[in-house]
C-alpha cells in the first residue's frame, strides 16, 4: 500500500520515508540531499500539522533537564517543530538548527511569532524569537558548532538522526556529542510507520547503541503505538499509515 504511495508522493520520502523495502521503482533508498530537502520546503507546505506536542518529550522533560528550569536545549534538524515553541513557553533556551530557511519562515508565520532575522559571526543566519530565547539558526548541522553559543544542557532529536544518511550517522552523533555538556543527556524519539522504519538504519536498541554507547550510556524508554494521536495530524489526504509507533531513548553523555 505504501509502496505504491511512495512513487507518487516523492515529498513523503523525505519527511517520513516508509522504509527501505527494496521494491520500488525509483528514488527509495537513496540518501537525500540537502536539495532534495531545500525543494521540500521550498513548496511551502508540510505534510504534518505539528499541533501536538510530543508527548514523550512532555513525559520525560524532568530526566532530559535534570530538573533545571533554565536548562539550554538544542534541536538539531528542527524543521517547524511545535516542540520548540513548547520548550520556549516552559522558559528553557532553546536554539533550533534546520538546512532550509523556508522552514524557518514558515515556522514563525505559522505560530504567528515576532522574530528578526540576525547575521552570526560566522555568516549563519539566525531568527530570534522569544526575546532571544529561541534561536532559530538556519544552515548546515554539521556547520553549526559550539562556537557559536557554547555547548548545550541537553538535546531534543526528534526524527532527525532518522534522516541522517547511513554515512554521515556517527558523523551526527559524534556532532552531537562535541555542542553538549559533560553528563548532558539526549532523548531520542523517532516514529515506526507500518511497522516499517523510516530512515536509512532501523532505529533499534542495536542501532542505537552501536552509535551511541562509546560515548554515552543508552536506555531504550518505551515503544509505545501513538496511531490515535498523530493518524489525523496527517494533512495528506491520500496517505494514512493504519499504526504509527514511536521509539524512545535516552543516552547520557559518559564524560
Ligand atoms: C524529518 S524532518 C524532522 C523535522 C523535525 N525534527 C520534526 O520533528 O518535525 C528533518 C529536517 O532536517 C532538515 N535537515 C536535513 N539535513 C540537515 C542538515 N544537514 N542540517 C540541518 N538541517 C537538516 C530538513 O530540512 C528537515 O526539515
Amino acid at each position: 500500500m505504501a509502496h505504491q504511495q511512495q512513487d507518487s508522493h516523492e515529498h513523503h520520502h523525505h519527511h517520513h520515508d516508509h522504509g527501505d523495502h527494496g521494491d520500488h521503482e525509483h528514488g527509495h533508498g537513496e540518501p537525500a540531499t540537502h536539495d532534495d530537502w531545500l525543494k521540500y520546503w521550498e513548496q511551502g507546505e508540510d505534510d504534518w500539522e505539528h499541533s501536538i506536542v510530543d508527548q514523550f518529550l512532555i513525559k520525560y522533560l524532568d530526566r532530559l533537564t535534570a530538573g533545571n528550569k533554565r536548562a539550554t536545549i538544542l534541536v538539531p534538524l528542527c524543521g517547524t517543530s511545535v516542540d520548540i515553541k513548547w520548550l520556549c513557553e516552559q522558559g528553557y533556551k532553546v536554539v533550533g538548527v534546520e538546512l532550509a530557511e523556508a522552514a524557518a519562515k514558515l515556522f514563525f508565520t505559522k505560530y504567528k511569532l515576532e522574530y528578526k532575522v540576525t547575521t552570526a559571526d560566522n555568516g549563519l543566519t539566525v531568527y530570534e524569537g522569544f526575546n532571544g530565547n529561541l534561536k532559530y539558526v538556519v544552515g548546515d548541522f554539521f556547520v553549526f558548532n559550539k562556537d557559536m553559543y557554547g555547548t548545550f544542557d541537553c538535546l531534543w532529536d526528534l526524527n532527525s538522526f532518522d534522516p541522517i544518511n547511513k554515512d554521515d550517522k556517527q558523523r551526527y552523533v559524534d556532532h552531537c556529542h562535541s555542542l553538549l555538556k559533560p553528563n548532558g543527556p539526549i532523548l531520542l524519539g523517532s516514529y515506526i510507520f507500518d511497522d516499517h522504519y523510516c530512515g536509512p538504519m532501523p532505529v533499534t536498541l542495536d542501532t542505537i547503541q552501536s552509535l551511541y554507547g562509546n560515548k554515552f550510556t543508552v536506555e531504550h524508554l518505551e515503544l509505545t503505538d501513538i496511531t490515535m494521536v498523530m493518524r489525523d495530524t496527517i494533512k495528506d489526504v491520500e496517505w494514512k499509515p493504519n499504526k504509527i509507533e514511536e521509539t524512545v531513548f535516552i543516552m547520557t553523555r559518559k564524560n
